[in-house]
C-alpha cells in the first residue's frame, strides 16, 4: 500500500488511571516505545505534539477513595503527581500532560456528548442494574460481590472472578450483595446512551480490515475477531456519581463512561496546550481535523479495543475528526516469569526503581526496550537486566566511547585530529556504519523499537572492532599521522553513536554530548563522518554506565522473594474455610469419650520415623502412660516437656512402629495443615477430666 504523505503527527500515550504509581509494564509497553518514536521524529524536525495525561474517572478510583476515606479527588491528586514525575524522571518527554478532571476536559468531554445526543447518534435504553436501597444507588459492576457461579469462590466481583478469572456479569453472581452497605442488591430499570457500534460495522471492517493491513498482527488479529462477531451496542453513561455529569436533562446522577470521556482527554489536552503555548503548537484543531496530520496512538493490548473500534466511531459519529493511522500496541510484559499485577504487588514500580537505582533511567529504558513486547508477551528479570547493562552497556557502548575518548586525550590532548588518507579498513568500517542510519529507520518507522535498538548498538560494535583492528596504541610508534585518521574516524562514530541513542537513551545522549561538546544534533548527521571538526577541544572523558554487582540484583530478587511470601500468606488465609461441622451426636455420645489432662514428663523421637513423638504423660493415676502422636515435624520434644495437654485416656490402645500408644493427644489443626498442641490455660493438676 503507497505510504500517505503527512504533514505533521499527533502522538497520544494511553493515559493511565490515577489510581496507583506506573510500573515497568506500562513503561515497556506504552510509553517508552512512544517517547522513542516522538524523540526520532523531533530529532527529524518533522512537526509532532505527544499528548499524555492521567485517566482519573472510572470505578477504581472511588473504591480506593471509599477504602481509604478520602474523597476520589484526593485520590487523583496524589497518583496524578506521582505518575508525573515518574514519566519526568525517565524522560517521557510529553509536550503535555494533564488530567480528565481538569475543566477544559470536562467542559470539552460534555460538549463532545451533546453534540452526539443532539445529532442523534446515540440511542436511549433501559436496562435493569443491581440498586443498593440502603445507600441509594445503583451498583457498578465492582460494587457487587458474591459466589462465582463457576468456581464457588465466595469473594467474585460482578465483573470478574479473581480466583477462576472468569468474566461474569453481576446477574450471575450467586448471593450478591453490594459493597457499599453489605445488603442484598434489588434490581430496578435506568435509561443509559448507547453508542450504536452495530451500525458502523461494516465501516469498522472497511476501514481496518481493508485500508490498514499494515498494522501489527496482534492488533489487527483482535479487530478481526470483533469484527467477525456482531458487536453490540454499548453503554456511553453510567449510574455514579463519579465522573462527568450526562449533559442532558433527566440524567440527573448519570455521568459519562470512563472510556468515553478518557480517550476525548487526548484532544482536550491537546486543546489545553495549545491554547496555553499558540506560537508553537498554533491551532488545536490542525492536530485533530487536518487529513494531512497523522494520528498514532501508544497503547497496551488490553485497550485494543477500545482504541480501533469504540473511540474512532465516536470521531466518525461526530464527524471533523481524522482517525488513527497506526495503533501500535503492544503485548504485555511479565515480571520473572510472573503476570505483574497491581494488586498483588508484583511489579517494578517506577518510583522505588528511581531510589534504588539513582541515575540509572536509560538502563530500564535500554532492557524494557531490548525486551519490549512487542509481538508476543515478554518477560523483565533482573539477571537479564544486570546482564544487559554489563555486557552491552558497559562492555560495547561504553568502553568504545571511553576507548576513543581516552586515546584521543592520550594522544591529541583531547583534540579532534584530522582525518587523513582512508585505508581499507576505514572505508569498510564508514561503509558499515553508513548503513546503520538506514536500517534504525526503517526500523522506527514501522515501530519496531528492539530492532531500531539493536541497530544503534551495533554502531559501537563497529567502533569497537574497528579500534581493536587498528590498534593505534601500536601504530603510534610508528606512524602517528596514522593515528590522526584512526581518532578521527573513532570520534565521529562516538557522535553518531550519540545521536542514534538520543531516542533510547536520552541522558546518555545527553552526557555525551557534554563530553564531546557537540551543540544540538540533528538526525540527518547520523552516518556523517564530518559531524566532530578537526581542532574541536573534546571534554574531560567520564564512564558513560557503570557495572551492576550481584549484589545489587540479589537484593532486588529479594524484595520479590519477600512479596511472594506475603502474597502466598494471604492468599492462603482468604481461601480458609473452616470444615463443615460434623453431624449432631447425643450427650451420651459425647460422655463416651474421657479427654483428661496431662503433664508430659518426658518426650522423645521414635526412631526411623519423622513424624512420631513418644510421649510420657502422668496421667494422675500414678503409673505413666505412652503416648505416639505424628507431630514430629511441628515440634521438638524440647519445646513439649513440661507441659501439659489434653488427651484422650479412654481409646482403646494402638500399635505404631511397634510401640504401644495408650490414647491421643489433641491438637488444633490449621486450614493449612500446621497444628497447635492443645493445653490448658490455668493450673490443673494431670488426670483432671475435661467436660
Ligand atoms: N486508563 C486506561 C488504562 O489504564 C487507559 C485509557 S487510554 C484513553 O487502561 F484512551 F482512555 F485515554
Ligand atoms: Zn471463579
Amino acid at each position: 500500500m503507497e505510504q500517505k504523505k503527512f504533514k505533521r503527527t499527533t502522538v497520544t500515550a494511553a493515559l493511565p488511571y490515577a489510581n496507583g504509581g506506573v510500573h515497568i509494564g506500562h513503561l515497556a509497553g506504552v510509553y517508552v516505545p512512544a517517547d522513542i518514536y516522538v524523540r526520532y521524529l523531533r530529532l527529524k524536525k518533522e512537526d509532532v505534539v505527544f499528548i499524555g495525561g492521567s485517566d482519573e474517572h472510572g470505578v477504581p478510583i472511588t473504591i480506593r477513595a471509599k477504602k481509604e476515606g478520602i474523597t476520589p479527588q484526593d485520590v487523583c491528586d496524589r497518583y496524578h503527581k506521582m505518575i508525573k514525575d515518574s514519566f519526568k524522571e525517565f524522560g517521557i518527554s510529553f509536550d503535555i500532560y494533564s488530567r480528565t478532571t481538569s475543566s477544559t476536559h470536562n467542559k470539552f468531554a460534555s460538549d463532545f456528548f451533546k453534540k452526539l445526543y443532539e445529532d442523534g447518534k446515540l440511542i436511549e435504553k433501559e436496562s435493569e442494574q443491581y440498586y443498593d436501597e440502603e445507600a441509594h444507588q445503583f451498583l457498578a459492576d465492582r460494587y457487587i460481590m458474591g459466589e462465582c457461579p463457576h468456581c464457588g469462590n465466595p469473594n467474585a466481583y460482578g465483573d470478574q472472578c479473581e480466583k477462576c478469572g472468569s468474566d461474569l456479569s453481576p446477574m450471575e453472581l450467586i448471593n450478591p450483595h453490594s459493597t457499599i452497605s453489605g445488603s442484598k442488591p434489588v434490581i430496578r430499570k435506568t435509561k443509559n446512551w448507547y453508542l450504536p457500534l452495530n451500525e458502523y460495522q461494516n465501516w469498522l471492517k472497511q476501514w481496518i480490515l481493508q485500508e490498514h493491513p499494515e498494522w501489527r498482527p496482534n492488533v489487527y488479529g483482535q479487530c478481526k475477531s470483533w469484527l467477525d462477531m456482531d458487536l453490540q451496542p454499548r453503554a456511553m453513561t453510567r449510574d455514579l456519581d463519579w465522573g462527568i455529569p450526562v449533559p442532558v436533562e433527566g440524567a440527573e446522577g448519570k455521568v459519562l463512561y470512563v472510556w468515553f470521556d478518557a480517550p476525548i482527554g487526548y484532544i482536550s489536552n491537546t486543546k489545553e496546550l495549545c491554547e496555553k503555548e499558540p506560537e508553537k503548537y498554533g491551532n488545536w484543531e490542525k492536530w485533530w481535523k487536518d487529513p494531512e496530520t497523522r494520528l498514532v496512538h501508544f497503547i497496551g493490548k488490553d485497550n485494543i479495543v477500545f482504541h480501533c473500534l469504540i473511540f474512532p466511531t465516536m470521531l466518525k459519529a461526530h464527524g471533523d475528526y481524522i482517525l488513527p493511522d497506526n495503533v501500535p500496541a503492544n503485548e504485555f510484559l511479565n515480571l520473572e516469569n510472573d503476570k505483574i499485577s497491581t494488586s498483588r504487588n508484583w511489579a517494578v514500580w517506577l518510583h522505588e526503581y528511581l531510589q534504588d537505582f539513582k541515575g540509572k533511567q536509560d538502563v530500564l529504558r535500554y532492557v524494557l526496550t531490548a525486551n519490549a513486547p512487542e509481538t508476543k508477551d515478554n518477560n523483565f528479570t533482573w539477571k537479564d537486566f544486570q546482564e544487559r547493562n554489563n555486557s552491552e552497556l558497559v562492555a560495547i557502548y561504553g568502553n568504545f566511547v571511553n576507548r576513543a575518548l581516552q586515546l584521543t586525550k592520550k594522544y591529541w590532548n583531547g583534540i579532534v585530529p584530522e582525518c587523513g588518507e582512508l585505508q581499507d579498513v576505514d572505508k569498510q568500517a564508514i561503509q558499515e556504519f553508513k548503513d546503520v542510519k538506514d536500517k534504525v529507520e526503517s526500523y522506527l518507522n514501522v515501530f519496531k523499537f528492539r530492532e531500531a535498538q539493536k541497530e544503534a548498538m551495533t554502531l559501537a560494535r563497529i567502533g569497537n572492532k574497528y579500534i581493536t583492528e587498528c590498534e593505534p596504541w601500536k601504530v603510534w610508534k610508528t606512524d602517528p599521522k596514522r593515528v590522526e585518521t584512526i581518532l578521527n574516524i573513532s570520534l565521529q562514530l562516538v557522535a553518531n553513536l550519540a545521536i542514534a541513542f538520543e531516542p533510547f537513551l536520552p541522558f546518555s545522549s545527553k552526557d555525551l554530548r557534554n563530553m564531546i561538546g557537540m551543540e544540538e544534533f540533528d538526525w540527518s548527521e547520523l552516518g556523517s563522518t564530518s559531524i566532530l571538526k578537526p581542532g574541536h577541544q573534546l571534554g574531560e572523558p567520564h564512564l558513560l554506565f557503570e557495572k551492576i554487582e550481584d549484589e545489587t540484583i540479589q537484593e532486588q530478587l529479594d524484595k520479590l522473594a519477600k512479596t511472594k511470601e506475603a502474597n502466598e500468606a494471604a492468599a492462603a488465609a482468604a481461601s480458609y474455610k473452616a470444615k463443615p461441622i460434623k453431624p449432631t451426636i447425643d450427650f451420651s455420645d459425647f460422655e463416651k469419650l474421657d479427654i483428661r489432662v496431662g503433664h508430659i514428663k518426658d518426650c522423645q523421637k521414635v526412631k526411623k520415623s519423622n513424624k512420631l513423638l513418644q510421649f510420657t504423660i502422668d496421667d494422675g493415676s500414678g503409673t505413666d502412660r505412652t503416648i505416639l502422636s505424628g507431630i514430629a515435624k511441628v515440634y521438638s520434644p524440647e519445646q513439649l516437656i513440661g507441659k501439659d495437654v489434653l488427651f484422650i485416656a479412654n481409646l482403646a490402645p494402638r500399635k505404631m512402629m511397634g510401640i504401644e500408644s495408650q490414647g491421643m493427644i489433641l491438637s488444633a489443626v490449621n486450614f493449612d495443615d500446621s497444628l497447635s498442641v492443645t493445653t490448658t490455660l490455668g493450673e490443673v493438676k494431670p488426670g483432671s477430666q475435661v467436660c
